[in-house]
């Protein structure tokens, strides 16, 4: 069995090490992480058996990490088994097509106020902007509530010291979350902070003529509110819900719209095509969510620059039978490593795999591909809520940027990234603002 590394070249440089272990030894990497044996898998076709054909045997992996309970509770990404099911299925309403297909117009007047904001000549950190934008999107879908821009910049905030948490941090394994270190308390005063204003926000609905009722198609907060007068869902259920859904529902999509212009802003011959297309398309309007199905090239934009810096890195699963992976043999209780940033990038897939080169999904070009070779969204039944939903919400924001503005890229020439519960960019990701 292949044995590579530990957990501290890991914290060291999270992504440079996945490529020296899957370079140096293919399929299955056996190395060590913490408690218990961790394999990394980088065939897209254990990818398929673990995250679909045999998902029942592969649950999520429990870091043990206190601050992902102490955040998340038991949201919908956390939650395992029969309370998972029923949680997902009394979510999915609130993710039918038809019921974001009705926020189009929304995302696009959050995108066009924020533009409106800017001026030509402008230095911004496009991160800062384009998280600032996706929280107030979707606090706005899951909450059926416009917040102030105070508020939005109250959560932005407290989120900063979230992230800073989940870097790996080989020292940070040896401190006990409990301990009053000014990190650990840092995060908890983030978490009470950002309870604190959910709280605010849930107990506003509740106090509404309706008691939050709203009629079909329904908000996520209305069928929690429903739920609860209903007896199937406490306090605590709906403040854990609401919190997963603020963090796995803008982080995120804000990052790939971060990387997306990045590479447009090094790649003036795509960033041309996009505006033929937006031309086309659009002719000069506003995008609907119908406009956004017709923008193909866009769509290829999107997904090859999910390809090469996917938001989500790797994704964790534990094995609860002895399971075969590429004729070795892994015990019961292994942790399996899924990384899409491993498989995204690799030349058994993609040719000249470290190009930035959305003509690969073409038809043409991406029948052969396995479908697990590229899985930014995950796979699977759990495979993620908001597809639909951020691929739409990216779409039109950058159709509705892209018709104002083109960014010029003024950070270090070095693009580093940093792996936290998502890949961020080291660096603010500096752009001067040129008007179209
Ligand atoms: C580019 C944007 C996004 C990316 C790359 C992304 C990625 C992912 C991935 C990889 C998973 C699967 C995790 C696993 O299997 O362990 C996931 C799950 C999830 N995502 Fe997303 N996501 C995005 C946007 C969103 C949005 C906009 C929302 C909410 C509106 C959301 C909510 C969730 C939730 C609740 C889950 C857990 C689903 C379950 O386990 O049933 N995500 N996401």
């Amino acid at each position: 069995m292949p044995f590579f590394g530990n957990s501290r070249q890991y914290a060291d440089d999270p992504f440079a090490f996945m490529d020296a272990c899957a370079d140096a030894y293919g399929d299955v990497v056996q190395f060590d992480l913490g408690p218990q044996p961790l394999y990394m898998l980088t065939n897209p076709r254990d990818i398929e058996r673990v995250l679909v054909s045999e998902s029942t045997a592969f649950p999520k992996l429990d870091l043990g990490d206190d601050a992902v309970d102490q955040l998340l509770g038991d949201g919908l990404l956390m939650s395992e088994g029969e309370a998972w099911k029923q949680q997902r299925q009394r979510a999915n309403p609130a993710f039918h097509s038809q019921r974001i297909n009705t926020l189009a117009g929304m995302m696009t007047d959050h995108t066009e106020a924020l533009v409106a904001d800017w001026s030509p000549g402008d230095r911004i950190d496009i991160h800062v902007e384009m998280a600032r934008l996706t929280v107030r999107i979707i606090v706005t879908a899951m909450f059926g509530t416009d917040i102030e821009p105070e508020r939005v910049e109250a959560i932005q905030r407290h989120l900063q010291p979230l992230g800073a948490r989940f870097e790996p941090d080989p020292l940070g394994q040896l401190v006990p979350d409990w301990a009053p270190t000014p990190k650990n308390r840092a995060f908890t005063a983030a978490v009470e902070a950002l309870e604190a204003i959910i709280d605010d926000i849930v107990a506003e609905r509740r106090g509404t003529a309706t008691g939050g009722d709203r009629d079909e198609p329904m908000d996520l907060l209305s069928i929690l509110l429903r739920a609860q007068r209903h007896g199937e869902a406490t306090e605590t259920d709906i403040r854990d819900e609401m919190m997963t859904m603020l963090l796995a529902g803008h982080d995120t999509t804000a990052l790939s719209l971060t990387y997306t212009w990045y590479l447009l802003s090094q790649h003036p011959e795509v960033e041309q095509r996009v505006h033929a297309e937006l031309g086309d398309v659009l002719d000069g309007e506003r995008p609907t969510a119908a406009d956004s199905r017709q923008l193909d090239y866009v769509t290829n934009v999107l997904n090859e620059a999910m390809r090469l810096y996917p938001p989500v890195y790797t994704l964790f699963r534990e094995s609860t039978v002895d399971a075969e992976f590429g004729g070795y043999r892994l015990p019961a209780g292994s942790g399996l490593m899924l990384p899409q940033w491993v498989i995204h990038r690799s030349g058994r897939w993609y040719d000249a795999p470290k190009q930035f080169d959305p003509d690969r999904w073409n038809a043409e070009r991406s029948a052969d591909r396995p479908r697990f070779a590229f899985f930014p969204f995950g796979g699977g039944p759990r495979h993620c809520i908001g597809k639909q939903f951020s691929m739409l919400e990216a779409t039109l924001i950058l159709a509705t940027v892209a018709q104002e503005y083109t960014m010029e890229y003024l950070g270090p020439d070095e693009f580093e990234l940093r792996g936290s519960l998502t890949m961020h960019p080291e660096e603010p990701v500096a752009m001067r603002l040129h008007k179209r």
